[in-house]
């Protein structure tokens, strides 16, 4: 068992299968697990799918049974997710995609924090105001964002940018999130175009992106890492899980994403070209 010490929790990985033990001390409120056969729709090339492969597992509602009630206080919750290494007809594993809803004053859309535990994770961020929009047809992508985020690092996603988590390392990616629970998560407009904007293939170690052409328009790629930023609680090294309980109100972004848009945007470093390692 390989302990997972960036989330500075007591949790334990399975190195041959991949599976997350949690000490006892802590509480979890469900699992999910998603194999190939329930990412139909969303993957590049779905020929002959390896329909029982797992392709990723999800551990919903993680604390210590003392912090329940801080969470709650907030309407956070904190999530594990590991994508299992591999490729699906070259494709690297990944998450489904979504977009997040509305805040309440149809400002911006939540944001959310992931946070990369072990492994290397490149995130899809694509920006859309107009996701719900009744026919699917007119949804339009503005901004398109490859970001890598390596292990020991975190990322505060955008509010407004759908969002879809690959594994682009060699063994599983292990990632944390922590999200604002009254945040609505819209998959429809992603499955309507047989996922995001790009596909993310692994071919003889090498990383290639591949544009979806059933969007209309995809605007130019741009490819991202990430800094961090202290006052939105979010310091390398320090797990987010620690960070938050030693200050919540630093993470007041997720909620009330409207005075933080520009700051979280801040936090993106560009690049020429997509960083892979
Ligand atoms: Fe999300």
């Amino acid at each position: 068992m390989l302990e997972l010490k960036n989330s500075g929790l007591p949790l334990y990985l399975d190195e041959e299968n991949h599976v997350m033990a949690l000490s006892a001390l802590l509480t979890y409120g469900g699992f999910g697990r998603k194999p190939a056969a329930k990412m139909q729709g969303l993957l590049a090339d779905e020929t002959n799918l390896p329909m029982e492969e797992n392709v990723y597992d999800v551990y919903r509602k993680i604390a210590f049974p003392e912090d329940e009630e801080l969470l709650k206080k907030n309407d956070f919750c904190y999530d594990i997710t590991i994508i299992m290494p591999g490729q699906i007809n070259g494709e690297c594993k990944k998450t489904s995609g979504h977009y997040h809803g509305w805040n309440p004053e149809h400002t911006n859309t939540y944001g959310e924090v992931y946070e990369v535990i072990k492994g290397t994770a490149l995130y899809i961020l694509q920006r859309s105001d107009n996701f719900d929009a009744e026919d699917p047809e007119d949804v339009k992508v503005d901004d398109l964002i490859l970001t890598t985020v390596h292990e020991g690092e975190t990322i505060i996603v955008p509010p407004n940018y759908g969002h879809c988590s690959v594994n682009i390392g060699e063994g599983p990616l292990v990632f944390s999130n922590l999200a604002y629970v009254p945040c609505t998560v819209n998959y429809g407009p992603v499955k309507h175009y047989h996922g995001m904007s790009c596909y993310v293939f692994k071919e003889n170690g090498e990383i290639r992106v591949k544009l979806n052409d059933r969007y209309h328009q995809v605007p130019k790629l741009k490819f991202a890492t990430v800094k961090e930023n202290p006052a939105l609680g979010i310091k390398f090294g320090l797990p987010v899980y620690k960070s938050y309980k030693e200050n919540p109100e630093a993470f007041r972004f997720l909620g009330y994403p409207d005075n933080y848009v520009d700051e979280i945007m801040s936090m993106l470093i560009y690049h020429d070209e997509l960083v892979t390692k």
